[in-house]
């Protein structure tokens, strides 16, 4: 028989999403135009939204539904990625597209919205349940909460709130954002996204370590050298100066999304998969994060900025040249640091984590690196150390390196490796992490969404280096690498003092 719902196909998806309306705040931002409605409408073309689906975008800007159709129209068209533009099934999906304009600060805002829900929620068959999506400037985040206050108090269904990062500047304001949230939502309403987490190959890491038991025996300082999390992006700012020089590479990327890595990487298996045991885990995993005196910040943390370069015939200007980028910004667009564990698993394992933006490539990987031999048979040049790579992105796959004979007398050894290629192996497309966690969200499903100890533990990992960047005199001379390279020597200097060099991805 014919599926009566074309937005829900349940013989390939096995996660059931019920009936809902999402409601956008800063639905006229980037966000949710270039990831939120491209996601929902990929899960549109995939049948995965249930047929009672609304969205309800609010910005400051006044619109027509109509208007806010053709705008999210046009905004998918451009960054669909991958998939086909099916007009059908947009017009089916437009067909629940709706638009509140008001000033998140005014009461009436909030009136109209409700009143707006009531009649999508009868139109469309919601049942009553909504999922708030703040994506606004995150100073208004506390001023979006309280206007929920009444909203968020269901007689009927459900209602969650999900909150972008960043979660507060620092561990003092990430408290008190969270003093707000929790005065109009209870914790099992909120859903602190971190896209990180929802990606397929971050998740895959849990499969890897705890669906085969042939690696965890070697999950330890005993097997494990060390372990260099490598996070580069080939773009500058992209337009997002006046957000990027307030915050830099260390919050915008170490903070979260490569200390969330960290934590799949190094926590301990939990008992069962479920939301509060993984988080559980990886927020035990997260405060056994060695704290930095002061005095230790200098040699486990290197701060860089880029500056302009000739790349490829084309002048790629310094971050100080950035639009909105005031030209001293003492800005971190590169930030490397050693993080070390303290607990028996372990103890003395360096875990190198580094991001920059302006870096020769785009690639996000972890490596971990094995002890050598004990003991050599082998001529020394030519046994290398294990070393075993998770490619988080753009390719997407593992792969372990080892030694091998090469052919011929005599016993030389070279380096070969194993590889495991996502599309190869599983020939269909990966789903995108907002279109994952956006499911997840729906359905009431956490487990890949971070908790307030977590992102508090986070900030106690970097808040003695953000405060010893901002009161010396200067974390430069910046700029220190040019636009282009695998940022200032510094970092080098930084694994050279324990005998390590950084991987070239
Ligand atoms: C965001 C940061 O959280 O993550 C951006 O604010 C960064 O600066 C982006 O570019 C990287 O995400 P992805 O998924 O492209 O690696």
């Amino acid at each position: 028989m014919a599926d009566a719902n074309p937005f829900q196909d349940p013989q390939r998806f096995e996660r059931r999403v019920p009936p809902c309306a999402l409601v956008i705040f800063g639905a006229n931002g980037d966000l949710t135009k270039r990831k939120l409605v491209p996601s929902l409408y990929r899960l549109a073309i995939e049948r995965r939204l249930p047929q009672g689906f609304a969205i309800v975008g609010t910005s400051r800007t006044p619109l027509s539904d109509e208007a806010f159709r053709e705008k999210m129209e046009a905004a998918v068209r451009e960054h669909l990625e991958n998939s086909h533009f099916d007009e059908a099934i947009w017009d089916e999906f437009a067909r629940g597209l709706f638009y509140v304009a008001g000033d998140l600060a005014s009461p009436d805002l909030y009136s109209a919205l409700t009143a707006r829900l009531a009649e999508v929620a009868q139109q469309r068959q919601t049942g009553g349940n909504i999922l708030f999506y703040l994506s606004t400037q995150p100073s208004q985040y506390s001023t979006v909460a309280r206007g929920l206050a009444p909203l968020a108090r269901p007689n009927g269904g459900w209602r969650r709130l999900v909150v972008e990062k960043p979660f507060g500047h620092d561990d003092r304001s990430a408290r008190e954002l969270e003093t707000a949230l929790h005065e109009c939502f209870t914790e099992d309403q909120l859903y602190r996204i971190d896209h990180y987490l929802g990606k397929e190959t971050v998740q895959n890491i849990l499969a890897f370590r705890f669906g085969n038991p042939i690696f965890e025996p070697l999950w330890n300082r005993q097997y494990i050298d060390h372990v260099q999390i490598t996070a580069a992006e080939s773009i500058g700012v992209e337009g997002r100066g006046a957000y990027y020089q307030e915050a830099g590479a260390l919050r915008d990327m170490i903070q979260n999304h490569l200390l969330q890595v960290l934590a799949t990487i190094a926590m301990e298996p939990s008992a069962v998969f479920e939301p509060g045991a993984v988080r559980d885990e990886r927020a035990k995993l997260l405060r056994s994060i060695r704290p930095f005196r002061p005095a230790d910040v200098a040699t486990h943390a290197v701060a860089g900025q880029y500056g302009p370069a000739a790349i490829g015939g084309k002048d790629i200007p310094g971050f100080r040249a950035e639009p909105g980028v005031n030209p001293h910004a003492m800005t971190d667009t590169y930030a490397a640091v050693t993080f070390l564990i303290d607990n028996w698993r372990w103890a003395g394992v360096p875990f190198y984590v580094r991001s920059g933006k302006r870096m020769p490539k785009r690639v996000t990987d972890i490596a971990i690196r094995f002890r050598p031999v004990p003991h050599s048979l082998f001529s020394s040049e030519s046994a290398r150390p294990n070393l075993l790579i998770l490619r988080i992105q753009p390719e997407e796959g593992i792969s372990l390196r080892f030694s091998s004979k090469q052919p011929g007398s005599g016993m030389k050894l070279r380096p070969v490796s194993m590889d495991f290629n996502y599309g190869t192996s599983f020939g269909m497309r990966t789903p995108t992490a907002y279109e994952t966690l956006l499911v997840d969200a729906m359905a009431g499903d956490p487990t890949l969404y971070t908790r307030q100890d977590m992102v508090e533990a986070s900030w106690a990992a970097v808040q003695p280096i953000l405060d010893v960047w901002a009161n010396q005199p200067a974390p430069g001379p910046f700029p220190n690498y040019p636009a282009g390279t695998w940022g200032p020597a510094a970092s080098d200097d930084m694994l050279a003092a324990r005998g390590h060099v950084w991987r070239v991805p």
